[in-house]
C-alpha cells in the first residue's frame, strides 16, 4: 500500500520507535510494578510481529500519591523497556507541580538506569482537545489553553535542566484537530516534535467506513505534517476498536480493527514512531468500547499481527 508518505521514506529506519499506550489502571485495579513488568515483557514477545519495545504513560504520579513516581519506571528499568513518559497538565498549576515533582524524584531515584529509557516526555495529553466544541460535546473533561500548556512546557525543560534528562525530546500529545488549528500553533512552536491522535472510528463527520479508515488517517497526518513548522509527527495513539457502537458508519469488530491494522499500522511500523492504542484496555462489557489487541490477562492477539511483505 502507497499511502506513506513519500518524503518520510528517505529518512525513515527500521529502527523507528514501536510502542503501545499504557494507562495505570489494569482489570484488577491500579497496575502494580508486577502487571507493568508482565506488560512489557508481553508487547516484547507478541507472536507475529516483530517486538515491541516503547510505552507511553499518562502521569508520573503513582496512583493513590501526591508526587511519588510511578511503579512503571522501575518496571520499565527492570525489562529494558523505553518510555514515552506523560505528565497529566489539564488539572491545573498545582496538580502539574506534582507531575514535576515525581518527574524529578524519579530522576533522583533513579539517575541514568531511568534516563537512559527515556523517548521523549510529553507535557499533556489531549487537553486542547478537551476545550473544544467538539471535546466539550463529547464530555471529554477539563482541558487547557495553549497559553497554559507553553508555560508548563517551559517548566518542564526548566525542571530537567542540568540533570540526567536534559536531553529528554519535549512534546505534546493531541488530536490533530487540535495541531491544524491556528490558534494552537504556540504549542507546535514550543515542542520538539508533534504527538499526533487520530481516530478514524470517531470521525462520524466523514466517511468513516473501515473501508475509507486508512484514508482518513494519513489524511489527518499529511495534515498535521503540513503545519508542523519542520518537526516530525509521531503518532503517539490510533486504533480501531473491536466492540462497542457503531459510530459514524464505523463499525467495530475484531475484523475490522485487523482491516485497520493492516492499512494504518503496518505502513507506520518501523517507518514512523508509533505508540498504538491499545494492549489491553481491560473492558469486559462488549457494549463499552474497546481498543484492546490482546485478550484479556495478558493473553493472544485477538487477530494475527503479521504485515505481509514488512
Ligand atoms: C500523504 O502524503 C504523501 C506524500 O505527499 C502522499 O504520497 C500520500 O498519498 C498522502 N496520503 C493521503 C491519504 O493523502
Ligand atoms: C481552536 O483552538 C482554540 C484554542 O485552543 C479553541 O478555543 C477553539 O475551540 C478551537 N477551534 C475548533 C474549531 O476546534
Amino acid at each position: 500500500m502507497h499511502i506513506l508518505p513519500l518524503a518520510l521514506l528517505g529518512t525513515a529506519t527500521a529502527q523507528a520507535i514501536r510502542g503501545f499506550n499504557s494507562g495505570g489502571i489494569g482489570p484488577k485495579g491500579p497496575k502494580s510494578q508486577q502487571d507493568f513488568e508482565a506488560e512489557f515483557n508481553k508487547i516484547k514477545n507478541l507472536p507475529g510481529t516483530a517486538p515491541f519495545t516503547s510505552i507511553r504513560l499518562f502521569t508520573m504520579i503513582q496512583h493513590d500519591t501526591a508526587s511519588d513516581p510511578t511503579v512503571a519506571i522501575p518496571a520499565a528499568i527492570s525489562t529494558n523497556t523505553h518510555l514515552l513518559l506523560g505528565l497529566w497538565a489539564s488539572a491545573g498549576q498545582d496538580a502539574f507541580n506534582n507531575e514535576l515533582d515525581a518527574l524529578k524524584k524519579a530522576i533522583t531515584q533513579y539517575g541514568e538506569k531511568f534516563t537512559s529509557l527515556i523517548d521523549a516526555i510529553s507535557c499533556g495529553s489531549e487537553d486542547l482537545y478537551r476545550i473544544t466544541p467538539t471535546g466539550i460535546a463529547n464530555k471529554a473533561g477539563i482541558g487547557a489553553s495553549p497559553d497554559t500548556l507553553v508555560q508548563y512546557i517551559q517548566q518542564l525543560r526548566d525542571a530537567i535542566k542540568d540533570t540526567p534528562a536534559s536531553g529528554a525530546k519535549i512534546t505534546h500529545v493531541d488530536t490533530w484537530t487540535a495541531w491544524v488549528n491556528e490558534s494552537n500553533f504556540a504549542v507546535t512552536k514550543a515542542v520538539d516534535w508533534l504527538g499526533m491522535d487520530a481516530y478514524p472510528y470517531y470521525e462520524q463527520e466523514h466517511e468513516n467506513t473501515i473501508e475509507n479508515a486508512g484514508r482518513l488517517f494519513f489524511e489527518a497526518y499529511n495534515k498535521t505534517v503540513a503545519v508542523s513548522q519542520g518537526k516530525a509527527v509521531k503518532v503517539t495513539e490510533t486504533g480501531w476498536p473491536v466492540a462497542g457502537p457503531q459510530f459514524g458508519q464505523a463499525v467495530a469488530s475484531v475484523e475490522n480493527a485487523k482491516r485497520y491494522w493492516d492499512a494504518v499500522a503496518c505502513p507506520l511500523l518501523g517507518d514512523i514512531d508509533t505508540w498504538w492504542f491499545t494492549l489491553d484496555d481491560a473492558k469486559g462489557d462488549p457494549n463499552e468500547i474497546s481498543f484492546s489487541t490482546i485478550k484479556s490477562d495478558l493473553g493472544d492477539p485477538l487477530f494475527d499481527l503479521g504485515c505481509p511483505g514488512k
